[in-house]
């Protein structure tokens, strides 16, 4: 496994601090970020694409903790935002605007107004939009378009958003219409995108994608960048593949340097990566508040839940479960479940050490679209997030408390 948690001196440490440590310290549920992880990350993918003119796009979504943003912004990323306010927060931590794609879906004009506004890079997804930005902009603001390539990959259905039954893009095939707006308008396309999904293994789809957006590509003139979306896979089970990250920038770059060769300038290459930056990073640990055998299954009720991480529930995926109060000793099959009033499973048939009440479980890989999805369900509080670096524990988000349950309902009197 290429996790960074280590079995050592008597305990499930990262960076040297025991798990069990920080879990006393600050109390749980908590997520805990190893830092370290996040910049060695960075650096595979700068290695593996160096010789073209790579920029990394971190797709804020996945973890959006402010600490967690400057820490890319220091790495020499750049970031994706979704939605204004992910904009406003990667201004708000220094990113420059020229730094910021914003890859908006479905949202108002004036929403995309606000963000020329604030000189970030738009990206634009389907014609209606292209057509005001035409109207209100012309060519004065460079903009990127987002195309649909119609392929069908990703690890499920609800993270596969590049077949042609999906919202997001404007098909490859309305390009004839594509380019009659930039006609009509004199739009300055300076970029094109695709993003096919999430928990792609295959350099191939990589491959698919980018001859499709060549192909688009030679029919735009001011070209600077092509952007190749996120979605490389990371490694959730033990003995899981993750994307062999060299051999898919050894081959997109080979295929990337012959287009810009075809197309007479040195392009720019962007990628959007989040599970790939933050996912491994990241672990939520919580306390086992029940062991309950029954007739079917032996459950371990923990004091988190969906509303804390979602994804086994919206994805079926797979988070790794690990009992670290217990360094040796006998395991047993168990299904951990969340405290929420719903079948929040969070991981079922696992082998674990033996668990008692009381005992603290990591699971993993919760760094990517764990805390950003999290919700306040049951009326549930969130979660601390704490940040190592360098063997030293940050405090970067402080849990809820009852107040910020109560905060912006209003309290009328009958
Ligand atoms: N760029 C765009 C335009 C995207 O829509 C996404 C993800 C990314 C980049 C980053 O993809 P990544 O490298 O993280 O796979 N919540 C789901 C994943 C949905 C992602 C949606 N868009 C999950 O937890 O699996």
């Amino acid at each position: 496994n290429t996790q960074f948690m280590e079995l050592t001196e008597q305990a499930y440490r990262i960076q040297g601090v025991a798990l069990t440590d920080l879990a006393q310290k600050y109390g749980t549920p908590l997520y805990v970020y190893d830092g370290e992880k996040i910049l060695n990350q960075v650096k595979t993918l700068q290695e593996a694409f160096a010789g073209v003119n790579l920029k990394i796009k971190y797709a804020t979504k996945a973890l959006s903790n402010i600490n967690i943003l400057k820490l890319l912004k220091g790495a020499g990323t750049g970031v994706d935002a979704v939605s204004i306010e992910e904009v406003k927060l990667c201004l708000h931590v220094g990113f420059l605007p020229q730094e910021i794609m914003y890859t908006p879906n479905c949202v108002s004009f004036e929403e995309i107004q606000e963000a020329v506004q604030l000189g970030v890079m738009i990206n634009i997804d389907n014609i209606p939009m292209l057509e005001h930005f035409g109207t209100s902009y012309g060519g004065d603001v460079p903009v990127c378009i987002r195309l649909n390539p119609h392929i069908l990959a990703g690890g499920n259905a609800k993270i596969s958003v590049g077949h042609i039954d999906s919202k997001f893009g404007i098909s490859i095939l309305q390009l004839k219409h594509v380019h009659k707006v930039v006609e009509a308008y004199g739009l300055k396309v300076v970029g094109l995108h695709v993003h096919t999904g999430s928990d792609i293994l295959d350099a191939d789809v990589f491959l698919k994608g980018a001859e499709i957006l060549f192909e688009a590509a030679t029919e735009f003139k001011d070209l600077v960048f092509l952007d190749f979306g996120g979605g490389f896979k990371v490694a959730y089970k033990p003995g899981d593949i993750a994307t062999d990250m060299l051999d898919v920038g050894q081959k997109v770059s080979r295929a990337f340097q012959q287009f810009c060769t075809a197309y007479g300038r040195e392009l720019e290459i962007w990628f959007e990566p989040g599970k790939f930056l933050v996912s491994e990073c990241g672990y939520l640990l919580v306390t086992a508040t029940v062991v309950k055998p029954t007739p079917a299954t032996t459950f371990v009720g923990v004091n988190s839940g969906l509303n804390h991480l979602i994804r086994p529930m919206m994805y079926d995926a797979y988070h790794d479960v690990v009992n670290i109060s217990k360094l040796s000793g006998p395991e047993r099959v168990y299904t951990i479940v969340g405290y929420i009033c719903e079948t929040d499973t969070i991981a079922a048939d696992r082998k674990l050490k033996e668990v008692q009440e009381g005992d603290l479980l990591a699971i993993r890989n919760a760094g990517a679209y764990g805390f950003s999805m999290s919700s306040n369900y049951n009326s549930r509080l969130r979660p601390a997030e704490v940040l190592l670096l360098e063997g030293k524990d940050y405090l970067i988000r402080e849990r809820e408390t009852f107040a910020d349950i109560l905060r912006n309902q209003t309290d009328l009197v009958f």
